[in-house]
């Protein structure tokens, strides 16, 4: 029976469709087909569909966002045409399926939103641009693992990583020696962060969710759960090939995966030690997180630096603090107690809220605001007080829509 699932699920994993898609700002309209199918022994009866797309801002019709509730899910045969205007943002991100689990059975894929030819770029133009999409992979299939949650249990460890929907060494990626290459790498994965790392070759972080970032260079980097950043990487080594290496972060044990970063001319196979990532080091993953800022003098979507807009001159008003935990709901509800239901919260419109979000639980949360990006102006281990303001940046942080929560984390 399990050698069937698994057999189910990696037929699921071969037919499933990965889309990039470029979006040139020049052109009023572009048209996409998202042709989004399964495999024949796939279980009936899980068909229907919403794509959600992370860190896309649906500006006057957020209603298409994707999620259930506020989306009709597409039934099988039918089709439905988002439309939307990509108006000033440029950067990395990804779209999934958003119902029933299907994002375990992939179906996701990566967008690019370039800039306008007139707007400067902070780096030159790189030889060549990569989608990198890393992710958990499950050997059971999605309508499992959702079955699992909805009897209140805990998905199990996942089965292996996958680089592009491939295996170990299953993910290729060509450069030529000398040139500079661009790596846009989202986790497409359920739960869990990943360490991604080239061996030989330092990674040069430009953007982050859309923010054009201080160019720090990094060795490893933690991408967390619906996250996307882009990396510069330049073929700076002896021509062969290299290995790209994904793993778990803060998991025991760790699980790894292998890509392979080639030359054009590499005469030889990827060998010598796989790089590895530093420890399941919780304070390592938070320094990296805080050493992320925004390049203030870089441009955005637009001409004007990113700088000229001062997040931290403005006046909140409301401070929403989100604090959850798995926790346990007793077995005799009183009645009228307690209710599921999408919990909304008001906020003026147009002010300025500060959100506080607050990990109970012993694993790293990720929180996407979806069709929004928020300033991460902290992050800390520790419960959250209005001390905390003061160790807040209220000069150069991040705008994204992604964040990761260890412990607790402000935004
Ligand atoms: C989408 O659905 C409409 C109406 O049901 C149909 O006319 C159209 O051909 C479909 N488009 C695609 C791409 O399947
Ligand atoms: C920020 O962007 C500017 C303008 O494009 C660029 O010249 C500069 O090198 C960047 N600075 C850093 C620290 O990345």
């Amino acid at each position: 029976m399990s050698l069937n699932i698994k057999r189910n699920a990696f037929f699921f994993l071969i037919v499933c469709f990965v889309a990039f898609v470029v979006v040139n700002a020049e052109d009023l309209y572009k048209y996409f087909t998202w042709t989004v199918s399964y495999g024949n022994i796939v279980p009936l009866g899980v068909s229907q569909h919403v794509s959600i797309l992370n860190g896309i801002q649906q500006r006057k019709n957020s209603w298409q966002d994707g999620v259930y509730g506020t989306n009709c899910p597409i039934p099988p045969g039918r089709n439905f045409t988002y439309t939307m205007q990509v108006k000033d943002q440029i950067g990395s991100f990804f779209y999934f399926p958003s119902l029933n689990f299907h994002k375990a059975a992939c179906g996701f894929g990566g967008i690019r939103i370039l800039s306008r030819p007139q707007i400067p770029v902070p780096f030159p133009e790189p030889s060549g641009d990569y989608t990198v999409l890393i992710g958990d992979w499950y050997t059971y299939n999605n309508q499992h693992l959702k079955d699992l949650l909805d009897q209140g249990r805990r998905i199990a460890s996942p089965e292996g990583i996958l680089i592009n929907g491939r295996g170990p060494n299953g993910a290729f990626f060509r450069v030529e020696e000398g040139k500079t290459y661009r790596f846009r790498i989202s986790n497409v994965g359920l739960q869990n962060s990943l360490n991604f790392r080239i061996q030989g070759h330092a990674m040069k972080l430009v953007e982050v969710e859309g923010t054009h970032t201080v160019q720090t260079t990094y060795s490893s980097l933690d991408v967390h759960v619906g996250q996307s950043y882009s990396v510069l990487v330049k073929a700076d080594q002896p021509a062969k090939d290299y290995y790209i290496a994904v793993s778990t972060r803060f998991t025991s044990p760790v699980l790894s995966t292998t890509g392979i970063l080639y030359y054009s001319n590499s005469p030889g196979q990827a060998s010598g030690p796989i790089p590895t990532a530093r420890g399941n080091d919780i304070d390592f993953s938070l320094n990296q997180a805080r050493s992320i800022r925004t390049n203030l003098t870089a441009s955005g979507p637009r001409l004007n630096p990113q700088g000229s807009y001062y997040y931290g001159r403005n006046r909140v008003t409301r401070t929403i603090r989100l604090a959850n935990s798995a926790g346990s709901i007793p077995d005799n509800l009183i009645f009228g107690g307690m209710r599921l239901e999408t919990s909304v919260m008001v906020a003026d419109f147009r002010s300025f809220v500060e959100i506080v979000f607050e990990n109970n639980d012993d694993t790293v949360q990720s929180w996407h605001l979806d069709g929004y990006n928020a300033f991460v102006v902290g992050m800390d281990i520790g419960m959250w007080t209005s001390d905390s303001r003061r160790q807040y940046n209220l000069r150069d942080a991040i705008s994204c829509c992604t964040i990761q929560v260890r412990y607790l984390h402000l935004a």
